[in-house]
């Protein structure tokens, strides 16, 4: 358990600080997931540098883009890491495909939501087993529904915390970070791709437009796949 002076004292800390602090608390039982996103490979600069006893993982939900792997690939050699990757049930996929069709999700939300959980939701629920500290890239810039999110806090129906370093991070502040250290991203952000999702669902933004226009854009609802709100 965290005391709030434990928490005061990690929310005042420095980024390696802060995840050395928590990653000691709950050694090898802090796990860290990875999109690859940019607020992703900020953190996993920090965790492989510091050698912290943290299980780096990442989803594949079998529709990503092409330069996902190749990222995949390239984080791997240039941190000596070994960043799990988790799939969905076969089962599961080949179900929702029968029924749905194999771009189904684009017919509702609710298609689309169950597409979400077999492919990212489920899997994640597998990848968090066991784990006591849940770290993610989440910040609150990014959306409505992060405003408000703490740096650490408790996931009820997860049981675990939630540990989010980057949650006052700006924008600039982070690709500031990913620059000075040379951090290798994914080119597509290069293209207008800022929030990148699975390949059909994701597409580039406008200059000005909401960081996560790009995200399901054919949806008007609060475009979240159910890692980080219930529904
Ligand atoms: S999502 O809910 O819309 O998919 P987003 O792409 O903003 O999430 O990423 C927020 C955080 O969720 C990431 O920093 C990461 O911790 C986690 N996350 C999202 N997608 C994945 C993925 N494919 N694999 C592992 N973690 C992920
Ligand atoms: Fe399926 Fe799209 Fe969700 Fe990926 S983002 S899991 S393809 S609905």
């Amino acid at each position: 358990m965290f005391t709030d002076e434990q928490i005061q004292e990690i929310e005042n800390a420095s980024l390696p600080d802060a995840l050395k602090l928590v990653a000691e608390q709950y050694p090898d039982e802090t796990v860290f997931s990875t999109s690859l996103g940019q607020e992703d490979q900020v953190l996993t600069e920090v965790i492989a540098t510091h050698k912290l006893p943290v299980k780096i993982f990442t989803l594949d939900t079998g529709r990503l883009f092409y330069e996902h792997y190749e990222l995949l690939e390239r984080t791997n050699a240039r941190y000596k890491t070994n960043i799990q990757v988790y799939f969905p049930e076969a089962a599961d996929v080949e179900a929702y495909v029968a029924a749905k069709g194999i771009n189904g999700f684009y017919e509702s939300v609710e298609n689309r939501k169950e597409c979400c959980f077999i492919r990212k939701v489920k899997p994640l629920n597998r990848a968090l087993e066991g784990a006591k500290v849940w770290i993610t890239g989440l910040r609150s810039e990014q959306s409505e529904n992060r405003k408000d999110m703490k740096m650490i806090e408790w996931d009820d129906d997860r049981k675990l915390y939630k540990f989010n370093p980057l949650i006052h991070w700006s924008y600039d502040e982070m690709t500031g970070y990913i620059q000075q250290k040379n951090i290798p991203y994914n080119p597509l952000h290069d293209k207008g791709f800022i929030s990148i999702g699975c390949a059909p669902c994701t597409r580039a933004i406008e200059p000005g437009e909401n960081p996560r226009a790009g995200r399901w854009w054919w949806e008007i609802s609060h475009k979240e796949c159910g890692l980080h709100v219930h529904q």
